[in-house]
Order: structure tokens, then C-alpha cells, then sequence
């Protein structure tokens, strides 16, 4: 009998890359999601449950018989009553549902850089939820990404989406600070690496390229064929057009606190890439597809 392991969000974007592979290597994967009735990308091979975060005693149960739990629950900002605050509640009910059920180890998705002392909620809750994993009794992979490019990627996807429709892309501030994307498939190469192993782990998990930001928007517009018509604007300016685009839109498209991350320099790693698919290379591949659409985090994650 193949070895169970649980991913959440399968039908999302990280998550389906790391069933795949696992899938690939025998394992049976159950997947946590908020949209179990989603279509399950994988022929009916995965069984969806809901998260349960607010029946602990249900989450233990779907949970009894995993060895291994990938873990990519988190939100991207504060929407009505999905918080930052609250899914740091749910993961600390998820890892401690676990440890009840009996699964031996967590690969579980952080960010560079977390902080308990940020400012931002983002670093700062992925900070508390790595001190829990470390205080829980499962064994640990922790993996702290930048930047996920691939197909379903939302940033970079969107500075494409205006490279191709603005008359104009709004840079915040100089455009000089830095970012080290990662190909969402080599990281979930290493979040399957890192579920076989036994021992304690944090690392960082960046791509073999650094950007400016500037650079980057540059690199995109270069790849698709559009003309870089860059506009610097201070960064209370750049969130206002952020707004104006996003009620046209109908998303979020910048929050203040993902300017303040990205202008803070924390998507950036000291450590040597652990990805090795180049961003620039895997724009050269996708030119012709990679911003032809918008991608809405309000469409994937609350309509
Ligand atoms: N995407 C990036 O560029 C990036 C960069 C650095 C770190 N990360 C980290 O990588 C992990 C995976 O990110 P991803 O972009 O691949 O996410 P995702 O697949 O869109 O979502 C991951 C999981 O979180 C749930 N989720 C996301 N937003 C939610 C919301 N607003 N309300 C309720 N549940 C929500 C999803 O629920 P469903 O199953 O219902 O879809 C899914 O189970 C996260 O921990 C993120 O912090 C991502």
C-alpha cells in the first residue's frame, strides 16, 4: 500500500505542483482546501477535504493515517474577515491537528525573511508560525520562498498583463530594490525533497537570477515584445493608481504592505539559489502566453 501524505490547496497553484510530483512517486495524496468541490486537476486521484479549521476534531481525522503534510495554507492580505490574524489561527490548528493524528513531518511554506518583529503582518505571521512548527513535536522542513513564477503566477503575470494593455507601468520609488523569483516547480522539487528526509530544516528557496525590480519590469516587457514605458512614482502615488486599476479590474492588485516587502528588499536571499530554472529563459519559452490574461486573486480565492 502506497504511503499517504496531505497537500493543501492541490487544485491551487504551489499545491498542485507538489502533488504532481508527488503523485509521480507513488504517494497517495489527500488534499485540505477551501474548494473541495473544485475539479481535481488529477483524474480524481486526490481526495479533497474542507480545511475544518473551526472543527479541530474533524481536521484530526482527515488527517490520521498521513505520514507527511505539505502545508501552503496562508492569504495574501486582509480581505473582510480573512486575515493575516486568522490564518495564523488556522495553520496553529492545523499543525496542532497533526501532531494529534500522528503525522511525522510538515515541509510547510514560509517567505524570506520573516520577522517577529516586522511590521508587516505577511513577514511577521510567517515568523510565529515557524516558531510553532519549531516548538511542535513534528519533524520539519521549512522552506521560505520569494517570488513563484510558473503558468498560474499572479505578479509577474500582471506586470506582463500591463506591459501589454498600459499606456504606461508605474515603478515605485527608484526600482532598484531586489527580488530572486523561484520556478514553482523546482520549489515544489525541493518541498518533495525536503518530505522524504528526517532531519530539522530551514531554508531559503530562491532562483539562480536577482532582479531590480526595475530590471525585472524591463526583462518582462523585453521577453514580450512591449516597449518598457516606465513612470517613477513615489510609492503613496503608485498606490493610488493601484487602486484606480484594481476597481477597474474588480481585484487587489498592491496592497501597502506588499510595496513594503517588495521595497524593503526582503525577497531576496544570502543564501546560495537552491532553483535553477531561469526566470529570463522561462519568460523566452512562455513570451507569447504570459500576461495575455489578468490574474485575479479575488476571482481564485473568494468568488
Ligand atoms: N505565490 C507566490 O509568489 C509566493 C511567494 C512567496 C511565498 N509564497 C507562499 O507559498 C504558499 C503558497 O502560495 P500560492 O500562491 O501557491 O497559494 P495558493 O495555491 O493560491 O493557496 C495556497 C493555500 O492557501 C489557501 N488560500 C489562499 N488564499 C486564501 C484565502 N484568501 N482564503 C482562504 N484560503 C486561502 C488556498 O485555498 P484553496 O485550496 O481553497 O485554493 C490553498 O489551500 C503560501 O504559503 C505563500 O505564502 C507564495
Amino acid at each position: 500500500m502506497s504511503e499517504r501524505v496531505a497537500v493543501t490547496g492541490a487544485f491551487g497553484y504551489t499545491g498542485k505542483y507538489i502533488t504532481r510530483r508527488l503523485l509521480e512517486q507513488g504517494y497517495e495524496v489527500i488534499t485540505l482546501t477551501g474548494h473541495p468541490n473544485r475539479p481535481d486537476p488529477f483524474d480524481g486521484r486526490v481526495r479533497a477535504f474542507p480545511f475544518h479549521f473551526d472543527d479541530e476534531d474533524a481536521l484530526t481525522d482527515t488527517l490520521r493515517g498521513v505520514t507527511a503534510l505539505y502545508n501552503t495554507y496562508w492569504v495574501r492580505f486582509n480581505y473582510g474577515t480573512t486575515t493575516f490574524e486568522r490564518a495564523v489561527r488556522n495553520t496553529k490548528t492545523l499543525l496542532r491537528a497533526a501532531e494529534t493524528a500522528g503525522v511525522r513531518r510538515i515541509v510547510h511554506t514560509s517567505i524570506t525573511n520573516p520577522s517577529l518583529d516586522s511590521p508587516l503582518p505577511y513577514f511577521r505571521g510567517k515568523a510565529e508560525l515557524e516558531e510553532s512548527i519549531r516548538a511542535s513535536r513534528l519533524s520539519y522542513a521549512i522552506l521560505r520562498p520569494t517570488v513563484l513564477f510558473g503558468a498560474e503566477d499572479i505578479l509577474i503575470n500582471n506586470i506582463a498583463f500591463l506591459l501589454r494593455r498600459a499606456p504606461f507601468f508605474v515603478i515605485p520609488g527608484k526600482g532598484d530594490y531586489r527580488l530572486q523569483p523561484i520556478f514553482v516547480d523546482d520549489f515544489a522539487a525541493l518541498a518533495v525533497e525536503a518530505g522524504a528526509q528526517s532531519e530539522n530544516i530551514t531554508a531559503d528557496a530562491v532562483g539562480p537570477e536577482t532582479f531590480t525590480f526595475e530590471g525585472l519590469v524591463r526583462l518582462i516587457a523585453e521577453k514580450i515584445g512591449r516597449p518598457a514605458r516606465l513612470v517613477h512614482l513615489p510609492p503613496r502615488l503608485t498606490l493610488w493608481t493601484a487602486r484606480l486599476l484594481s476597481a477597474l479590474v474588480g481585484d487587489v492588485l498592491l496592497t501597502r504592505e506588499e510595496l513594503d516587502g517588495l521595497m524593503s528588499n526582503l525577497l531576496v536571499s544570502s543564501e546560495p539559489p537552491r532553483g535553477k530554472t531561469r526566470l529570463s529563459d522561462w519568460l523566452e519559452a512562455n513570451r507569447e502566453k504570459v500576461g495575455v490574461r489578468y490574474a485575479s486573486e479575488l476571482a481564485r480565492h473568494y468568488r
